[in-house]
């Protein structure tokens, strides 16, 4: 049986007008993603990470190519497509459930029901307790699990995260990452995960793509078949680390 993809980039590429001319960042990029499969995009720094995941995304059309999502061709964003960035752009306005329940709200799902399904997305990341806090007055990671809160809250096909732990400091993005694998466990979804981290790269990911420097592509691939709850320090573990970051261009 042919195996059915939820994500398919066929061909991608992306060009950017610039003063100097045309600036090519993406070539011929292919990814096929199954469901419920945790992807990460891994490469170096500038090679074209967000800008796949924001074509994907529909915040940047392809200049080449053709990116479908469950069938239908990106042209715009959508809410079967849930994005987390490195900082979330929590609404500063709204408390934690305000900022979760927003998708919903905004798409009329009626108040009991969102707020049902927001308080079940609240518990799911560890922040009972907090729905009616401010973002002012949350951490980091805090902010980061609201954020994920959210994006679950509007039920996406498929999670596109760039980077979401890069800013907080070492021992807070250790536990993001334990929590993200327990989330995961309980709530099964697709996710293409963006890093520059080849440690966060082998904790989380289903399968690696390495990615070429601009004009970005895939160099490499791997499957990570480690059971989990993984270990940083196991000796395969530190082995497909080793390997894996042996094939990345690496500039200064
Ligand atoms: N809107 C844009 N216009 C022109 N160049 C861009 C634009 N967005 C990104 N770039 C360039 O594309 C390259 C890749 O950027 P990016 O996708 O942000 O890389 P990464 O996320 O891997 O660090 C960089 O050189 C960046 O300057
Ligand atoms: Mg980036």
């Amino acid at each position: 049986m042919e195996q059915k993809y939820l994500i398919n980039c066929d061909h991608v590429s992306k060009a950017f007008e610039t003063p100097e001319g045309v600036f090519q960042v993406i070539e011929d990029l292919n990814i096929k993603v199954r469901e419920n499969e945790f992807l990460v995009l891994f490469g170096p720094g500038q090679c074209g990470k967000s800008t796949i995941l924001n074509t994907i995304a529909g915040f940047e059309p392809v200049t080449g190519g053709e990116i479908t999502v469950n069938g239908e061709k990106v042209t715009k964003p959508g809410p079967e497509r849930g994005v987390v960035f490195q900082t979330t752009a929590l609404f500063p306005w709204l408390k934690v459930m305000g900022n979760v329940e927003y998708g919903p709200r905004m798409r009329g799902v009626p108040k009991k029901e969102r707020r049902a399904r927001a308080q079940h997305y609240i518990e799911l990341v560890g922040l009972q307790g907090f729905e009616n806090s401010y973002p002012i007055k949350l951490s980091g990671g805090m902010k980061q699990r609201v954020g994920i809160a959210r994006a679950y809250c509007n039920e996406p096909l498929v999670m596109l995260m760039d980077e979401p732990f890069g800013h907080l400091d070492a021992q807070t993005r250790y536990l993001m990452q334990e929590e993200l694998t327990r989330i995961r466990q309980l709530e099964k979804r697709t996710v293409i995960f963006v890093t520059n981290n080849i440690e966060e790269a082998v904790y989380l990911a289903d399968r690696i793509l390495v990615l070429r420097n601009c004009p970005t592509s895939v160099k490499a691939e791997y499957e990570i078949d480690l059971p989990r709850p993984r270990s940083y320090t196991d000796p395969e573990f530190l082995r497909l680390r080793r390997e894996i970051d042996s094939v990345v261009d690496h500039t200064l």
